[in-house]
């Protein structure tokens, strides 16, 4: 990485962006689709929820020695700092805690967590004039909205901690926005599933997992009990609930279009980002059972507290102003996680 003279600035880049939650799931895919895009990206993460070792296949993979502050989001020193020391055009904010279940139990955790860090990164924005600010949102916002496919107009009503507080997060940011005119991109994903095509990068959550996907491959690995099949009496084409799974891929590199989004007409945008296609869990097991080539032994289990039936995206506007098209189906996504999983987390299984 080639600076200028004055406060680092990179003299080919086409941004710098600081990416904090940047070793995480979503985060870690998202820088290397920012430098495989010619950005610059410096990390911030306190590696609450991601490993140190992705910073190093981070850096593998882009063959760039992207720079990282071991730093929690909300103290406003440690950004005084980095913003000090590069000249920051964007930030995308992943660091979050973002157990839905979890959060139930632990609201005011949840609160402080996501709402201090939010507003603290913004204050710090807005002081060092960052041109765009990207905010990962989720689904979560919705609840269980009563008519499908979700727009973006579909009302928020979240239905845990952990939801209601990104959604107070959005509105913190539009109101902000229309405040001082920094331009603002909220992405409220659905579903991430998969890994990088390398097999290098994917989810390897620090924690017993909650979420499907990871469950699952848990179980393939060789876990000591069958896989729990949250509810099968749902009036749903196979009585297993809904949602619409994103290939982790489509979603970074739909972070590189929101960087690029023409802002002049208004100075707050929000998309949904999921595929606009519906998977049950069922369909789900089966299409990890065809990336393994064997069954996965599972069993059917009441309904989980605060799921909702069904979930799934309508992204047309994503499609119109990001650019942006999902172009991975749930097949490749389950084939990438468990390429993944084979190569990086079998040894770890038992
Ligand atoms: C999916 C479906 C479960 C585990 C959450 C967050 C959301 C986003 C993604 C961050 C549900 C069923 C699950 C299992 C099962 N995270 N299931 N057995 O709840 O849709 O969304 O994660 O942004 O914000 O709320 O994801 O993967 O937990 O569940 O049957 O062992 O799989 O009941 O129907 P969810 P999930």
């Amino acid at each position: 990485m080639r600076f200028s003279h004055a406060r680092l600035r990179p003299l080919d880049a086409l941004m710098v962006a600081l990416v904090t939650g940047g070793a995480g799931y979503v985060g870690s895919h998202t820088v290397v689709a920012l430098c495989d895009a010619g950005h610059e990206v410096v990390i911030l993460d306190d590696f609450s929820g991601a490993h140190r070792r992705t910073v190093d296949t981070i850096r593998s993979l882009t063959r760039q020695a992207v720079p990282v502050v071991e730093a929690d989001a909300a103290d406003s020193a440690a950004l005084a700092d980095v913003f000090g020391r590069w000249t920051i055009d964007s930030v995308i904010h992943f660091a979050a805690l973002k157990s839905a279940p979890e959060s139930v139990g632990d609201p005011l955790r949840y609160y402080h967590a996501n709402l201090m860090s939010l507003i603290s990164l913004a204050e710090a924005s807005l002081h060092h004039s960052v041109s765009r600010f990207v905010f990962s949102s989720s689904a979560a916002v919705y609840g269980s909205p009563s008519s499908l496919p979700v727009t973006e107009n579909t009302p928020t009503a979240p239905l845990n901690p952990y939801g209601a507080s990104k959604q107070m997060c959005e509105r913190i940011l539009a109101d902000m926005s229309a405040a001082s005119g920094l331009s603002t991109v909220t992405l409220r994903y659905f579903n991430p599933v998969g890994a990088h095509r390398s097999a290098l990068l994917g989810e390897d959550p620090l924690g017993p997992p909650a979420n499907l996907v990871p469950r699952i491959v848990q179980t393939m690995l060789g876990g000591d009990r069958p896989l729990q099949v949250f509810g099968s009496d749902y009036d749903t084409r196979d009585g297993t609930a809904i949602r619409d799974y994103v290939h982790v891929m489509d979603l970074a590199e739909a972070h590189c279009a929101a960087l690029n989004v023409d802002m002049r007409d208004r100075s707050s945008r929000v998309y949904n980002l999921g595929t606009g296609n519906g998977s049950t869990v069922l369909e789900v097991l089966a299409a990890a059972e065809r990336a393994a080539g064997r069954a996965v032994p599972h069993e059917f289990r009441e309904r989980r507290t605060g799921d909702s039936p069904a979930l799934w995206a309508d992204c047309t506007r994503a499609l119109n102003e990001l650019n942006w098209k999902p172009r991975r189906n749930l097949q490749q996504m389950l084939d990438d996680q468990w390429r993944f999983a084979c190569a990086n987390l079998a040894d770890r299984a038992r």
